[in-house]
């Protein structure tokens, strides 16, 4: 039991959200002097908001005693107290403005001696972002106190500073009546995590600035104009203008228009007679128009990620390195907008999104989406207590950022229902900054967004609001506006499916303007086992009351910015040209979808491998392709194939031709392939790979032809005759039980526990805690538990025939699977038919076989699809090749275990010992592979990777389709055209032992 905090300060549970602040304005760079108070801090903890013993406050207040804590940096990554995660719940009772008694409270005290040089007058100490409630002294005066966790608040200070030693305390408390309206899906954290400085404010100098750079694309001219509350002068150089008055539009004639794709900047400097700023100019204009969303006169395809700030030793305190990191991983990956998800990021990601270019949108810090779960009863929203609260998150976040040229649009925040204070937001931002459209996905009434946007709506919606018709009366989908996906294609776990068909929708219908994926990165965070393993903790891993789990871990990126499977694939979904080579005809085409540029600054290379091996390539003359404009390209004479029958494929692909501040030259944009020779007479081999027409899998009810099984194509054409000595029958170079027709080995290579496996370890999206469940129906169905009956073992001239019922305990329903065993003396060949019986009520996981081989089979050559994981519809990144890897780099380490990497259209692999001993598995034509050092039961019991333990075996599953992944973790479920339906599937194999 806490005592009760009788003297917990009366500002807590106030729903006004500060006092002593001074106006918001935009964070900018300066001559003023400045301080940075980052370092270390004197610390302690204490567990409600009375704080600790004395009056830490007090200048003469002994903190010899105490820790420290760095600033800025969030107390629970530093051993108080303990991180916690919670999606939509509140972690305390829903009573606003309320908060617990239990409300970890930090104290924070930091001497720090004024600069001699420090000059007279007034001067702000300056908070970036302190979550989630603070209140500040500077040598024993109480200066105000602030929330808003994620905005900047400034306290006036001159006054109070003194020549030497200054004591500066700050307290600050985890949980305040501001939590109500900071409940964004992430981790609870606390504490200083970002910058503390304090900054002179010379007589007569800045104080804010408003620059305002537009662009005409009819004429092409810029006017440009700055605001200052003390007048000033404005110079840029490179447009001739020399101190040229604040507060007037100038015209300056021909510029060059800021945008994503070229985010050229002029610099230059505003001087009023106490400072000097430099400036970073782009001119750009921002509207909506035509029901379409426009800059510089052209419509937008937003290619975008939803980002929220994580690092996973530092949280939320992430450095400028990592905010590089994350623009150049967008913009390396076809990234070309992103969303500040949910809140203001640190104001020098705005920096880098201006100068390596990434359209911006702006969220402002709000979210009430627990008041949901009460439906909506008391939501802030529409409760006039909150209005002030509301328009001060608002005005915060408008008046640091407006000077952003990459910011084009401002959101009113994320899942805070619908209401008069969210009305009064968008009607506010638009007086104060009428450059830039508001957006706010909780409600669709033009009151309160100029945007149509949903999250996770379905492709089939997509599709209908696209073609503005279809829809339910009063749908505002009707209402002519641009339409975003302001969040898509939930990218957790394995996955994201469907991203492609929404891309495809996107390009369809121009009202439908793109998105932005959910979300950019994992926010796992880092720990340790006792022998230096490390892994990634999500909900429920610091024993919180309240979380989930893992709902935290759906980014594109790992916690530690290694680049998941579902990132490759959004790269190539994303690309911004579309190669498309037509070799027959001795062409490529080349369709750019960028905006302004053209295809001057890109190679174009290709490349003809037989069977993976490089046979000829070089580079392609071509002149530059226009945006929006598709160019048909002569191809160079490809060489004559070398041998019949090797699979021969062409990749155009554009690279950088030189340098970029995001990229070097050589870096690869887009890619297209098509196969050259003639496909083999079973039709064999997808014959061209584009974004645009994923490779499709069997089909149920797809005829023999198109499952690609054809007896005919045989290691060879006769097959010798079966022989059975005692308990063995040998066929061809493999053993098997003559009893129950297991295979035993082939060519003295142990082959164990051969048989057909339909299930996987359920992915996050098979999983769907929002969303239809296939697991559900999987479990009911009893297919992770299958047990196999033989029902006949027949020995003909030349086959070994198994057939064997598949089914579960207490289940009527099951997949009769027949086995039929050929070879001659370098081959087994395998033509399994699988046909389900009884009344499936679901879709099947996977179809296949398993077998486990000796551990040393640890390296890992194919020829098929890949580098990377795919599943088929997760497959656009997975080009044909050549590939070499191993058992132990195959696997993806979702935060959560579950399946993974599946290598797709495999036509060869083979996996072998260091010393060249093996198994060679050819596909007639293809089939899919994953392979791994524990059982699919292991990987499915396992709450983190690092507790999946090597076992004494290889298990290999080969198989002939998978179930789509889709994004059912937060959204639609898999596609018809990637369900796995029950009925009859083939599978052939031809296994050869390598020596
Ligand atoms: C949305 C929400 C995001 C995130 C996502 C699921 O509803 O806006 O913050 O929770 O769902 O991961």
């Amino acid at each position: 039991m806490p005592t009760h905090p009788e003297h917990a300060p009366s500002y807590l549970e106030s729903r006004t959200p500060s006092a002593g602040t001074e106006p918001p304005r935009a964070a900018f760079a300066s001559d003023a002097p400045a301080l940075d108070l980052d370092g270390d801090w004197r610390f302690r903890l204490a567990p409600t908001a009375a704080g600790g013993p004395g009056a830490f406050e007090r200048e003469d207040h002994d903190d010899s005693a105490w820790d420290t804590l760095p600033v800025p940096a969030h107390w629970q990554l530093h051993g108080y107290g303990a991180p916690a995660y919670t999606n939509i719940a509140y972690p305390f009772p829903i009573d606003p403005p309320h908060v617990p008694d239990d409300n970890p409270t930090g104290e924070y005290r930091r001497a720090f001696d004024l600069p001699e040089s420090w000059p007279e007058g007034p001067a702000v100490l300056r908070f970036e972002g302190v979550d989630s409630c603070y209140a500040v002294w500077l040598n024993g005066h109480e200066l105000g106190h602030a929330t808003g966790s994620r905005l900047p608040s400034e306290f006036e200070v001159g006054a109070l500073l003194r020549p030497g030693r200054n004591v500066l305390a700050v307290r600050v408390h985890q949980w305040s009546a501001a939590s109500y309206l900071e409940d964004q899906d992430m981790w609870w954290l606390s504490g200083i995590f970002r910058g503390v400085r304090l900054l002179a404010c010379p007589d007569r100098g800045v104080r804010d600035l408003e620059v305002r750079a537009s662009y005409d694309h009819t004429s092409g001219t810029g006017v440009l104009r700055v605001d200052t509350e003390t007048p000033g002068l404005v110079t840029v150089p490179e447009l001739g203008l020399v101190d040229a008055a604040t507060g007037t539009d100038h015209e300056v004639g021909p510029v060059e228009p800021w945008s994503a794709e070229v985010p050229r900047l002029y610099d230059g400097e505003l001087v009023t007679p106490g400072e000097r700023v430099p400036l970073r100019v782009g001119f750009r204009t921002v509207e909506v128009s035509g029901g379409l969303l426009r800059v510089n006169g052209r419509p937008l395809l937003l290619r975008g990620v939803n980002r929220h700030e994580w690092d996973p030793d530092r949280g939320r305190a992430v450095t400028w390195e990592t905010m590089r990191e994350d623009v150049l991983l967008m913009k390396r990956h076809n990234v070309n907008a992103v969303r500040t998800s949910h809140y203001p990021p640190h104001p020098d990601f705005l920096d880098l999104c201006d100068e390596l270019g990434l359209w911006v949108v702006d969220e402002c810090d709000l979210e009430t989406h627990g008041f949901e779960d009460v439906g909506w009863r008391n939501n802030p929203s529409d409760d006039p207590l909150w209005h002030d609260a509301f328009l001060d998150r608002m005005a915060r976040t408008v008046e640091r950022d407006k000077n952003h040229p990459s910011v084009i649009l401002w959101s009113l925040g994320n899942e805070s229902g619908g209401g008069r204070n969210l009305r009064a937001m968008a009607e506010w931002t638009r007086r104060r900054d009428p450059g830039r459209p508001v957006h706010y996905e909780g409600a669709a009434d033009p009151a309160y967004t100029d945007l149509y946007s949903r999250m996770y709506a379905t492709h089939e919606e997509v599709a209908a609001i696209g073609r503005r018709s279809g829809l339910p009366e009063g749908d505002p989908g009707l209402v002519d506006r641009p339409f975003v996906m302001v969040e898509y294609a939930h990218a957790m776990g394995t996955g994201p499916g469907g991203l492609e068909e929404y891309q495809r929708l996107v390009e369809a219908h121009p009202h439908v303007q793109g998105g932005f994926v959910w979300e950019w990165i994992d926010h796992g965070i880092r720990r340790r086992e006792d022998d230096g393993t490390e892994w990634f903790a999500y909900g429920g891993d610091f024993g919180e009351v309240v979380h989930d789990a893992n709902f935290v871990a759906d980014g594109l990126l790992m916690p530690d910015r290694t680049p998941g499977p579902g990132l490759a694939a959004l790269a190539k979904t994303f690309e911004p040209l579309r190669l498309v080579p037509d070799p027959e005809n001795g062409t490529v085409a080349v369709t750019n979808t960028w905006q302004v540029l053209d295809t001057a600054g890109l190679e174009l290379r290709w490349d003809l491998r037989e069977e993976g091996e490089p046979v000829a390539g070089g580079v392609l003359a071509a002149k530059p392709v226009g945006p929006g404009e598709t160019a048909v390209l002569p191809l160079p004479d490809l060489p004559e194939p070398s041998a019949a029958g090797r699979e021969t494929w062409l990749t155009v692909s554009a690279h950088l031709a030189g340098d970029l501040p995001w990229a070097e030259a050589g870096h690869e944009v887009a890619w297209g392939q098509a196969r050259v020779d003639r496909p083999r007479a079973d039709g064999s081999g997808s014959d061209r790979i584009t974004p645009s027409q994923p490779v499709t899998h069997h089909r149920p009810g797809a005829t023999e032809r198109e499952l690609g099984y054809h007896p005919q194509r045989t290691p060879s054409a006769q097959y010798p005759p079966l022989a059975t000595e005692g308990d063995t029958v040998t066929v061809g170079p493999a053993e098997f039980d003559a009893r129950t027709g297991r295979a035993l080995s082939v060519a003295g290579l142990p082959l164990a526990a051969l048989e057909l496996d339909v299930w996987r370890a359920p992915t996050d999206n098979d999983q769907a805690r929002h969303g239809e469940s296939v697991e559900v129906p999987w479990r009911r169905a009893g297919l992770d538990r299958m047990t196999h009956r033989v029902l006949s073992v027949e020995r003909e001239d030349a086959a070994l025939r198994v057939r064997t019922r598949v089914a579960a305990a207490n289940s009527d329903i099951g997949l009769l699977a027949d086995y039929t065993w050929t070879g001659d003396a370098e081959a087994l060949v395998l033509d399994l038919a699988v046909e389900a019986v009884g009344d499936w009520p679901c879709p099947l996981p996977r179809v296949g076989v398993r077998l486990e081989l000796p551990p040393e089979l640890g390296e890992v050559d194919w020829f098929g699809r890949g580098p990377g994981e795919a599943y088929r519809d997760v497959a656009q990144a997975a080009r044909v090749g050549r590939f070499t890897s191993s058992v132990d780099g195959l696997q993806t380490p979702y935060l959560r275990p579950q399946e993974n990497g599946n290598r797709l259209g495999t036509r060869r692999l083979d996996l072998r010992s260091p010393e060249g001993r093996g198994l060679r598995v050819e596909g007639a034509p293809e089939f899919d592979f994953t392979v791994r050092r524990w059982s699919t039961a292991a990987l499915d019991r396992a709450r983190h990777p690092h507790e999946l333990r090597p076992e004494d075996r290889i298990h290999l599953h080969l198989d002939a389709a998978h179930q789509g992944i889709g994004s059912a973790s937060c959204g639609p479920g898999v596609l018809p055209q990637h369900r796995l339906t029950p009925g009859t599937h083939r599978l052939r194999l031809v296994l050869r032992p390598l020596a």
